[in-house]
Formats: C-alpha cells, sequence, structure tokens
C-alpha cells in the first residue's frame, strides 16, 4: 500500500444512517441495483453477489437494471438522466475516485454510509487508504468497494503462438510484441485483437501503452499537469500505438470488448490489451490458463498495476432504502467478495479473505497490487475529471482513423487545460 500517497495525488482529495439492515423489517420486498455488467463473466459474478444477498434477504425481489457496454459507456448517460430526473436506482455501480466523487458526490446524488462501515467493523478489513481517498469526501463515506481489477494486461491465445512460433516470456518488450505482431501478419492473422465499440477499448490500449513509456512518475506528472500531452515522451507513446493500429483486427468497431476477448479464445486474434475482467471470460467459458490462454503485462508496466475498482452507492431519495442498506452490507462481506472476485477475475478489496479460493493469475495480482506502484485509470474514470475522459475517447476515435500525433496531442494539450479551468 506503499504507492498510495503517489496514487492519490490525483484523487481530489462521514452524515449519519443508523439502519436496521435488513429489509423486510422494514417492509421493503425490492431492490434496484444499476450497472454494466452484462458480458458472460461479468453477469455471472453480478449474480454471485445477488445470491449471497438473496440468502440474506429471503423475499426481496432484485431488479436487475443493467445497460450493455464496457466500461459503462453506454449505462452511465441514462443513470445520469435518472438522477436528473430524481428517478434513482437503489444503487449503482460506480468507479471510486474522480467518477464517485465528483460526479455523484458532488452532485448530491448520494448517501452517506459512514455508520454502516463503523457498525460492521469495516475500517479493520478494508485499506483505509482505499476507503480514506477515494470513497470519502468531507469525513463522509459513499460507496462500498467490491472489487480491484487490474487494467494493465495484455492476454494471448497460446495455442495461437505456439503455432506460429511465438514464445511469451516473463516480460513482454515493445521490440518483441511488434516482431510477434509482424509474423502473425505474414501468415494472416491480425495480431492484436481490440473491440472499441463505444471506443474506449482502444483509448485503454493507448492508455496502457502511454503507461509503458512514460512510467508511473510520468503518469503522476501528465495528470497533475506537470507534464504535457504534446510532451515528445507521450508523443513517443502515440507514435508506437499508431503503429499497433496495423495489427488491430479490420472489425474492431464492430465488436464489444468481450466479443474481441471470445475471437482471441477462437484463434481469430492472437493477443489483446485488456483489464482482467477478461479473466472473468475466461473463467466462464472454462479456460484454462497456460494450455488455452496466456497473459504479461503491457509492454514496459510490469512494476506498475493500472487500478480500475468497482463500487456501489446509497442512492439519496432511494426508493427502497432500507433493502439499498442491506444490499451494501452484503456485498461488503467476505462471503460475497470471496464468491464475487473468483468470478469476475478482480480481487477482493477487504485484507482477511481466503487467497487459497483464488486461481494463481487473482494470488499473483494480489501480490502485484501490494507490491506495484498504483496508477489510477484515466479511461475508467478515476484519474481526471469526466470531461476529460470523454476528450480522450473523442480524441481516439479520431486518431485510429487519421494516425495524426499533432492533432491528437494538441487535442489532449487543449481538453487538459479547459479541465484546469473548470477546477
Ligand atoms: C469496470 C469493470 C467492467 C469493465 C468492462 C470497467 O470499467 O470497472 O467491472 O468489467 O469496465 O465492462
Amino acid at each position: 500500500m506503499r504507492n498510495f500517497a503517489r496514487f492519490m495525488a490525483f484523487v481530489a482529495l462521514f452524515t449519519t444512517v443508523v439502519a436496521p439492515l435488513c429489509a423486510q423489517t422494514a417492509g421493503e420486498r425490492k431492490l434496484e441495483v444499476f450497472s454494466w455488467w452484462t458480458s458472460g463473466g461479468e453477469a455471472a459474478a453480478l449474480d454471485a453477489l445477488f445470491k449471497v444477498y438473496k440468502k440474506q434477504n429471503p423475499g426481496v425481489e432484485i431488479i436487475n437494471a443493467t445497460v450493455a457496454g464496457g466500461a459503462g459507456f453506454a449505462a452511465r448517460p441514462v443513470l445520469q438522466t435518472r438522477l436528473a430526473g430524481g428517478k434513482p436506482p437503489d444503487s449503482w455501480q460506480t468507479h471510486p475516485g474522480r467518477e464517485l466523487l465528483d460526479q455523484y458526490v458532488g452532485n448530491g446524488y448520494c448517501e452517506a454510509i459512514t455508520e454502516l462501515y463503523k457498525n460492521e467493523g469495516w475500517d479493520r478489513v478494508f485499506p483505509k487508504e482505499l476507503v480514506v481517498d477515494l470513497l470519502t469526501k468531507d469525513r463522509n463515506t459513499y460507496a462500498v468497494l467490491v472489487g480491484i481489477h487490474r487494467g494493465n494486461l495484455l492476454w494471448y491465445n497460446t495455442k495461437l503462438l505456439e503455432k506460429n512460433g511465438i514464445k511469451v516470456g516473463n516480460q513482454l518488450s515493445f521490440d518483441q510484441f511488434f516482431a510477434a505482431c509482424e509474423k502473425l501478419k505474414a501468415a494472416g492473422i491480425p495480431a492484436l485483437g481490440v473491440g472499441d465499440s463505444g471506443i474506449w477499448a482502444s483509448a485503454q490500449l493507448f492508455e496502457n501503452t502511454l503507461l509503458g513509456v512514460i512510467g508511473p512518475r510520468g503518469w503522476t506528472a501528465l495528470f497533475s499537469g506537470k507534464m504535457q500531452w504534446d510532451d515528445p515522451r507521450v508523443k513517443e507513446a502515440m507514435k508506437l500505438f499508431a503503429k499497433m493500429q496495423d495489427y488491430v483486427n479490420p472489425d474492431h468497431s464492430a465488436l464489444s470488448w468481450d466479443q474481441a476477448i471470445k475471437a482471441l479464445t477462437e484463434g481469430k486474434v492472437a493477443f489483446s490489451s485488456m483489464g482482467d475482467w477478461a479473466y472473468g471470460e475466461f473463467v466462464k467459458a472454462n479456460l484454462k490458463e497456460k494450455e488455452d490462454f496466456g497473459w504479461v503485462c503491457h509492454p514496459y508496466t510490469d512494476d506498475s498495476f493500472v487500478v480500475i475498482a468497482d463500487s456501489f452507492t446509497l442512492a439519496r431519495g432511494a426508493p427502497h432504502k432500507q433493502a439499498a442498506l442491506a444490499w451494501l452490507k452484503s456485498i461488503g462481506s467476505k462471503e460475497a467478495q470471496e464468491a464475487f472476485n473468483s468470478i469476475k477475475g478482480s480481487i477482493p478489496p477487504r485484507t482477511d479473505v481466503d487467497r487459497a479460493k483464488f486461481d494463481a493469475y487473482q494470488q499473483w495480482s494480489m501480490d502485484s497490487f501490494a507490491e506495484d506502484d498504483l496508477v489510477p485509470s484515466c479511461v475508467h474514470g478515476e484519474a481526471a475529471p469526466a470531461a476529460f475522459e470523454q476528450a480522450l475517447n473523442d480524441a481516439v476515435a479520431k486518431f485510429v482513423v487519421d494516425r495524426n500525433v499533432d492533432n491528437f496531442a494538441n487535442a489532449l494539450v487543449r481538453a487538459a487545460k479547459e479541465s484546469q479551468s473548470r477546477k
């Protein structure tokens, strides 16, 4: 956790809820939970949370309000309309950090759940740095973390690489990566599987490549305004990202992220740079690590952990407040966190879980989280305000077509200035 001070340099910066945490005693028989978890692995993991809740709260009907679209690109506008219209779901999925604290808490849409933390003794089992820095504003805590994903991974189809004489060790350099891409290209195989309907998956490929070039210190400098978006090192990352476009599947814009992962498992593409929710897809498809798929850190990001965490809120004016509080209590429990994360691919934020219940990949991810530099994701709402996140997506959408480095850099310089001036 030693890296949290730096991690929190970007994330700017307890209302009492006393409640009988049982929906039935309050006569509530419904609970509406809003999320974007609709892929195979995501839906299965969400269902694991629902099962634990139903066991503890029999008789409460869960309204599973999902809006499909990875990273919430389609769900967030729908949620925004509901919140602005005074029709909130009881609880919704959000990324902690800027997204939770600026967009939702800052606009008065969330009710604090500080008392829940006290009553459940969560101060002892959730890392203080996570709760205080990512979920708390003006001493009030606003969400419960369910899982922590690592964003900077390169997944691959083991058999396809073997067949093409490509070996991937414990680390991969950009040169080795491009050499593999060339070999695959010669064999008529798109090396890099991207499913960027909604564009964010390409923005994530760029985010991971950028981190590989500027490193975690550069990341802090860039997002704190000390390094500019037209810095030569940023441009170097843009050039590498442009070069990657030569190896991307031609149908990328028609595919969702999970369809791109499916293409990887089917041997239609070889690699995919994606967060470890991809691991959830492999688990769901009963695929075996090493035999069917493998993973390595995105080039030169070995000592960084790009944090993409998931949490749930309590709506201000929640239609079923007691049922929602019972939900938050349930998803914060050890039982729910173990069940959910082993399916989702993320690691549990709780520190008292049974490590043996997790696969080798997740045990590795737990170690990485403890030892590596923690880097907040921009694409997933932690490092920068929503307006900048959107500007990055827009700039990436243009760049994958025109590959004009100067235009890309200038657009981001302008967007960074605008978001600075709005502070
Ligand atoms: C969320 C993950 C989700 C992924 C793809 C991320 O923003 O944090 O939970 O699986 O998007 O939908």
